[in-house]
């Protein structure tokens, strides 16, 4: 059995009278968190063809979705990045800033509900959201089924991956399309996950910091599947951080349920591949993962924790980066005479 002192690795003898025996560490965590299964298995468990994910992977790709014909779902949520754009507040039609930083789509699928504020209840709805947003795709949905009947190959893959419709290229279709996609975006085999298996160890460190993520009390707001993702708090809920992170004017969910309790409450934000996505919060005005989890330390638990903490908290933050899905990058079919010309 591997045994760690606390003590040892830290010179803090009053958190670790404790020593952290693998096993048991382990055992607790299964009771908390669980591991992100293959793309595969997912597939399996969503029903989700084959034609509906090769379609989704062309229209998440596709420039054509947006009016200036530039920007596609990849822009902001690069599969090549971590899922997301790694700049504070995404930039979508004309060079217009948002107002939020992009969540990564990898694991989404798991996730309760989408966006900052769960304000979408699956990805096929939230898939809808930015096509039509002025500040990201600045489109219509019957500007896209324009476009998208314009092209012969299209209407082929929506009738092979709608089969029995009378009229398969619909916004509609397009959303569930790109859901299907977006199921396969799943980061297996994480060091973390691997761990929680038995399948292998984490060091001394990573062990210490799963030990305080579990014992200070973050994985009350970050559990489950995604480490995170499930359920709403205040951001603050003990101290609320300064204005530059928590902007007076974003309320996160109080837009949604306009309840004055939801003033400034977020869905706790989904950790997994966490190293990966930086800038950090829903105003992404964070680059440094240590210093995210020291605020989340003041605010969120009322504790400053010291450096060896905070150190050993992101350690095990970066086991939670899995292995990226492979996307082969699509060959989208030209456009004819009937496609609408890109609006700048
Ligand atoms: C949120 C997918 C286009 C920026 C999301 C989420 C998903 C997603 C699944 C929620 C993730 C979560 O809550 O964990 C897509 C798809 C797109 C698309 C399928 C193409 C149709 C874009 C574009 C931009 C963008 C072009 C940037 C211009 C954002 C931002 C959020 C977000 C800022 C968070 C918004 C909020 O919480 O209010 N997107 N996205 N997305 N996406 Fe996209
Ligand atoms: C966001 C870590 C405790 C609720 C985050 C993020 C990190 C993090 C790294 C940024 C996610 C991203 O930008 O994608 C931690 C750690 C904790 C902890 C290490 C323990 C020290 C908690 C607790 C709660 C909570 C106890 C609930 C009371 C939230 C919420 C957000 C968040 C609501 C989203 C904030 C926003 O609007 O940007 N957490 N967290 N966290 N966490 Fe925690």
């Amino acid at each position: 059995v591997f045994l760690l002192s606390f003590t040892f690795l830290t010179g803090v003898p009053a958190f670790a009278e404790e020593p952290i025996v693998e096993d048991e560490l382990r055992a607790t965590a299964q009771s908390l968190f669980q591991p992100i299964p293959t793309a595969e298995e997912v597939i399996a468990a969503r029903k989700v063809s084959k034609d509906q994910i090769q379609l989704g992977q062309w229209l998440f790709f596709e420039p054509r979705l947006s009016s200036s014909q530039i920007i596609t779902c990849n822009t902001c949520h690069s599969v090549g990045t971590g899922g997301a754009d790694n700049i504070p507040t995404s930039i979508g039609h004309g060079w217009q800033a948002g107002p939020r930083n992009s969540p990564t789509v990898l694991n989404a699928v798991f996730n309760v509900a989408q966006f900052w504020d769960g304000r979408a209840d699956d990805l096929a709805a939230q898939a809808k959201g930015p096509v039509q947003a002025s500040v990201e795709m600045n489109n219509t949905p019957g500007k896209v089924e324009t476009a998208l009947k314009s092209i012969p190959e299209y209407g082929e893959l929506f009738r092979k991956a709608f089969p029995g419709q009378d009229e398969p290229v619909t916004f509609d279709n397009m959303a569930r399309a790109l859901e299907a996609f977006e199921v396969t975006l799943v980061t297996p085999n994480s060091r973390f996950d691997r761990f929680l298996k038995g399948e292998s160890s984490l060091d001394a460190q990573e062990m210490a910091g799963l030990d305080l993520f579990i014992n200070k009390g973050c994985v009350s707001c970050h559990g489950g599947q995604n480490i995170g993702g499930e359920g709403y708090f205040p951001f603050g809920v003990v101290e609320k951080p300064g204005g530059n992170i928590l902007p007076a004017g974003d309320k996160g969910r109080f837009a949604v349920t306009e309840t004055a309790t939801d003033e400034y409450v977020f869905r706790a934000g989904p950790l997994r591949n966490i190293a990966l996505t930086a800038p950090y919060f829903h105003s992404g005005q964070v680059w440094d993962l240590e210093q995210a989890v020291a605020i989340m330390g003041v605010s969120q638990l009322g504790e400053e924790l010291n450096d060896t903490e905070v150190k050993a908290i992101t350690a095990f933050l970066r086991t939670l980066t899995g292995e990226q899905p492979q996307v082969l990058y699509p060959t989208l079919p030209p456009s004819t005479q009937d496609t609408p010309r890109p609006i700048q």
